[in-house]
């Protein structure tokens, strides 16, 4: 039995939480500061690391009160080391660093995309080969996994991620940031009315591009206001939302037709998308071979758990790193 105590601060979340053997959440500190940014319509660096600052001791003492696992029980420290904001990144890690430290625990580094994947094993233990689609804020990738804690890309997004275009369509529409949840929602109201087009679906392969649709977007709202007509917000979202899961799923059929996988995981922020989700099951359909994964909505976002559940990929491979780990701001696989 391994017993691990990650710590996450990359974005806009500080997070501590203790997981065992990878799969069993013994709790999950969260502590977001998105109220804290919406005024400025995304992440400010400098308001992000102060928070971090107040949050990560109070974190690690919520984590460790609910988990009461005492410290000796603790087999090692995993924390986030990238991608994310450096100095956001610099308070989970000198936190990790300090309790390790104190305790004489080796420390586990951690990819932040691996922890939003391994977040699957929440639902059920993860198959190998395993496809992941995953869909954050920054980074929206297929990601083919022909064993635990192995990841080659497939295909990635050339400029927004998915969410990242969420966050700005819900700019356009004057809801806060971040837009995805509220799209969603408004989303499930609405009828699709528009056929946006899809970026390079003749293209082959396996990327993404979603810049062309918010421009789209931003576009049918700026003509229809120079008419004078009012546009109807939850068809726009809803022909929005129908555009970025056409593009998804497109991709992710692809990839599975050509790589024949045990498991397609579904991971990252956006993976809380019901319409997504819903689209994901439907396409498993026609792969009845294929065990659907996604991850459990409580842990799409950021969080610490994720970070344990990585960790203990990294454990079993005996991959530790020393007291002097930086950060790596832009970190992929
Ligand atoms: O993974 P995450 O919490 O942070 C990053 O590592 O980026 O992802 C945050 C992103 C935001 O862009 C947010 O708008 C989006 O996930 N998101 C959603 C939904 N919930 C969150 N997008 C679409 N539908 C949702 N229900
Ligand atoms: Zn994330």
């Amino acid at each position: 039995m391994t017993t691990l105590i990650a710590f996450e601060s990359s974005a806009d979340e500080t997070s501590v939480a203790l997981v065992k053997d990878g799969r069993t959440v013994l709790s999950n500190a969260v502590a977001t500061q998105i109220n804290s940014h919406q005024r400025f319509g995304g992440i400010v660096p400098e308001v992000a690391s102060r928070h971090h600052l107040e949050w990560i001791t109070k974190t690690l003492d919520i984590a460790l009160e609910e988990a009461n696992v005492p410290i000796d029980e603790i087999d090692g420290v995993a924390v986030t080391y990238g991608p994310g904001l450096v100095g956001s990144l610099l308070v989970g890690l000198m936190g990790a660093k300090t309790f390790a430290m104190a305790h004489n625990l080796p420390l586990i580094p951690v990819n932040h995309l691996a922890g939003h994947i391994a977040a699957a094993n929440f639902n059920e233990p993860i198959v190998y080969p395993a496809l992941a689609l995953m869909v954050s804020g920054g980074h929206t990738e297929l990601v083919l996994m022909r064993q635990a804690n192995d990841f080659h890309i497939l295909g990635e997004t050339f400029d927004d991620a998915a969410g990242e275009s969420y966050d700005k369509v819900g700019r356009l529409l004057d809801l806060p940031y971040p837009a995805g949840k509220a799209i969603d929602e408004l989303a499930q109201q609405g009828q699709v009315t528009i056929d946006f087009p899809q970026a390079m679906a003749k293209e082959a392969g396996y990327d993404f591009s979603f810049s062309g649709l918010k421009s789209a977007v931003i576009n049918q709202v700026h003509n229809a206001e120079q008419r004078g007509e009012t546009i109807d917000r939850a068809d726009l979202a809803a022909s929005f939302q129908a555009a970025v899961i056409k593009a998804l799923i497109d991709r992710t059929r692809r990839a599975l037709t050509d790589f024949p996988v045990r498991s397609l995981i579904l991971a990252g922020g956006v993976a809380a998308n019901s319409g997504l989700r819903q689209a994901l099951t439907d396409l498993m359909v026609d792969f009845p071979e294929t065990k659907f994964i996604p991850v459990p909505k409580q842990y799409t976002g950021d969080n610490a758990a994720m970070i344990g559940a990585a960790g203990y990929w990294n454990f079993q491979d005996h991959i530790f790193a020393g007291l002097d780990l930086n950060t790596n701001p832009g970190l992929d696989f």
